[in-house]
């Protein structure tokens, strides 16, 4: 990492309301939304000019992702991770939560339990059910050094014999970057009660300096008892373009992925490979620059929530461009996160859609301008007032 590489550019306010993604359109145009995962930064050059190519080339029919997609992301996780993946155990899927569903769909019998640790990313609540199988909570622990795997507690669910674990490695939204021995762990309950793992590592490229990312394929053992979900889309901003990638490591879970549904390859983005391409093979400066700059973005978070909204707690992220404010000195449930957006006009994403362990929290999304981070401070202490 260059620390001395110069900050991403994000453009004007004025600029950014252009913008037709979800992110700056559910809210009216007084309102700072700094809610769903969407990033503020331009596009990476070789992304942008991929796209750009394809335009020209009138390029827009349908993906073929093997077997570019699979050797991109061969070596990015080789020069990133030291991963070894062999590329043909990549198979693209639409996106990330297209990958886990179908994958869930194999993994569990209707009814089966399949677990998740809260808080966690809101759609986990629903691709459980929608895959037929049975949500089973257990809460990450939390203390004073923050969030983590609460082990004793998996084990007791692993114990019922769940079909599968959804691990969000690292944890959106508390910004947890799993330890290897976690993991290890993870791994070892996983062989004792042949429970499979899921492991969703979309923000894997995007741990900040600080922290090491383990990808959990590379943790002995876990080959045979996990699969891993990846994509470009959050770390480059490609979410509207669909392409994620299933990886598996064992005869065991690669026969699974070899049943997702036939159709799978004609659901994917053409842009959404070239881009994903572009991005695992050439993007990695770009992302070295993005994660600096969100290094900074996350110290002056911390000197303006200090300074501003001292009464608002956090446990800075490892990983992620997420901030888990904990907003209990300003009422239960999604009260703070109601009195930000009513009176201050700055939409953070609700604790509670994160699970019951959300309540009094909100989550604020980082990847934007320090002018936007000062504006959306400013008005949140105002409305805290
Ligand atoms: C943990 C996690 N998984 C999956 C997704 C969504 O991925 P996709 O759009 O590829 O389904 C997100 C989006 O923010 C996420 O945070």
């Amino acid at each position: 990492m260059n620390s001395a590489a110069p900050e991403l550019p994000v453009d004007a306010l004025d600029v950014l309301r252009k913008r037709r993604s979800a992110k700056w359109q559910t809210y009216p145009a007084d309102v700072l939304p700094l809610t769903v995962a969407e990033m503020d930064f331009a596009l990476a050059a070789p992304v942008a000019d991929a796209l750009r190519e394809a335009v020209e080339r009138s390029d827009t029919g349908y993906a073929m992702a093997t077997p570019g997609l699979g050797r991109a992301l061969a070596g990015f996780a080789a020069r990133r991770w030291h991963w070894d993946i062999d590329p043909a155990s990549v198979t693209a899927v639409t996106d990330v939560g297209v990958g886990v569903v179908e994958l869930l769909r194999l993994l569990a019998r209707p009814g089966d339990a399949v677990v998740i640790s809260p808080p966690v990313y809101p759609p986990f609540f629903d691709w459980v059910p929608e895959a037929g199988a049975r949500l089973l909570e257990v809460p990450l622990a939390h203390d004073a050094a923050g969030w983590r795997l609460d082990l004793a507690a998996l084990e007791a669910a692993f114990a019922t014999h769940p079909a599968a674990y959804v691990l969000c490695n690292p944890h959106n939204p508390v910004g947890r970057v799993h330890t290897p021995d976690e993991l290890a762990a993870l791994v070892r309950l996983a062989r004792i009660y042949q429970v499979t793992l899921v492991s969703d590592e979309i923000h894997g490229p995007l741990v900040l300096p600080g922290a090491t990312f383990t990808p959990l394929l590379t943790v002995p053992g876990a080959a045979e008892v996990a699969v891993s979900v990846l994509s470009a889309s959050k770390a480059w901003n490609l979410a509207g373009l669909k392409c994620a990638a299933v990886v598996t490591a064992a005869p065991r879970l690669a026969a699974v992925a070899a049943r997702l549904p036939p159709d799978t390859q004609w659901r994917i983005g053409h842009f959404g490979v070239l881009a994903a391409v572009a991005a695992f093979s050439e993007g990695g400066p770009w992302l070295d620059q993005l994660l600096a700059t969100l290094d900074h973005r996350r110290a002056r978070l911390a000197d303006l929530l200090r300074q501003r909204l001292p009464m608002v707690t956090w446990h800075p992220p490892e990983a992620t461009f997420l901030a888990w404010l904990d907003c209990a000195a300003l009422g239960p449930d999604n009260q703070a996160r109601e009195r930000f957006l009513d009176r201050g006009r700055v939409a953070l994403e609700p604790g509670l859609r994160f699970g019951a362990a959300g309540a009094a929290h909100a989550r604020l999304n980082f990847a934007t301008s320090t002018d936007i981070l000062e504006q959306a401070t400013a008005r949140m202490a105002a409305a805290a007032a």
